[in-house]
């Protein structure tokens, strides 16, 4: 499964890519806000830094204006993916942008069917927000393995990048499934290393290798 980091913070970008963890990035208008920067101008940073996808979302309602703020996203760098809203219009937006050579993320992703709707209309990418759905007490993962079903009893190419991930069970139950993409914060992604027995066996090494007065530098 490739991890995306979802995020618009260029010093966290570039700490997880250093380590070999980021094959492409996602934000949103959310993000770009959070970030405080000029949207052409972070994007295009961040493009510098990582080579895989970069999506970049649209902030137009109607598909020929979406297509127009597409083209210009697309622009930024050859990584782009151009992000555009389950809706009728960033269906037709979509039809457009990857008939054109463009990759395409199709966000805001609730249902299967919508995830259908996606795949026909070319998408690069499909975005089902996981925690939004836990957040109104639907369970996520489970629009994941529909989704899994549906693309593979099809032959989709259509990529599942699993979004709105907001614990490390998230995103091993995604793997599991079969997601081929999750995004996740900076601080999702570093939590995955943390498990309590660790912490307790490294403290119990730490007591007794304190005993032994040895040193190894
Ligand atoms: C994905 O592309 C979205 O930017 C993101 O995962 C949304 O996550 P949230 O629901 O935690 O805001």
């Amino acid at each position: 499964m490739k991890f995306f980091v979802d995020t618009a913070d260029v010093e966290a970008i570039r700490e997880l890519n250093d380590l070999g963890m980021v094959d492409g990035v996602t934000t949103n208008p959310s993000l770009i806000l959070k970030s405080g920067r000029d949207i052409l101008e972070v994007t295009k940073e961040i493009c510098g830094i990582v080579s895989g996808p970069v999506s970049a979302e649209v902030v137009a309602l109607t598909a020929n204006e979406m297509i127009a703020e597409g083209r210009k996203l697309a622009a930024i760098a050859p990584n782009i993916a151009v992000k555009v809203p389950l809706t009728w219009d960033g269906l037709k937006a979509c039809k457009t942008l990857t008939s054109e050579g463009h990759m395409v993320n199709v966000t805001l992703c609730f249902s299967a069917n919508q995830a259908l709707l996606a795949a026909k209309a070319g998408a690069t990418y499909i975005s089902p927000f996981i925690g939004r759905l836990d957040d109104i007490n639907l369970d996520g993962l489970d629009l994941i393995s529909e989704i899994r079903t549906i693309y593979d009893n099809y032959g989709f190419d259509t990529q599942i990048l699993a979004a709105s991930i907001r614990t490390a069970n998230h995103v091993a139950q995604c793997a599991m499934i079969g997601a081929d993409v999750m995004t996740a914060p900076p601080s999702v992604i570093k939590g995955l290393a943390n498990h309590v027995l660790t912490d307790k066996g490294l403290e119990q090494f730490m007591k007794d290798w304190a005993k032994t007065g040895q040193k190894i530098l």
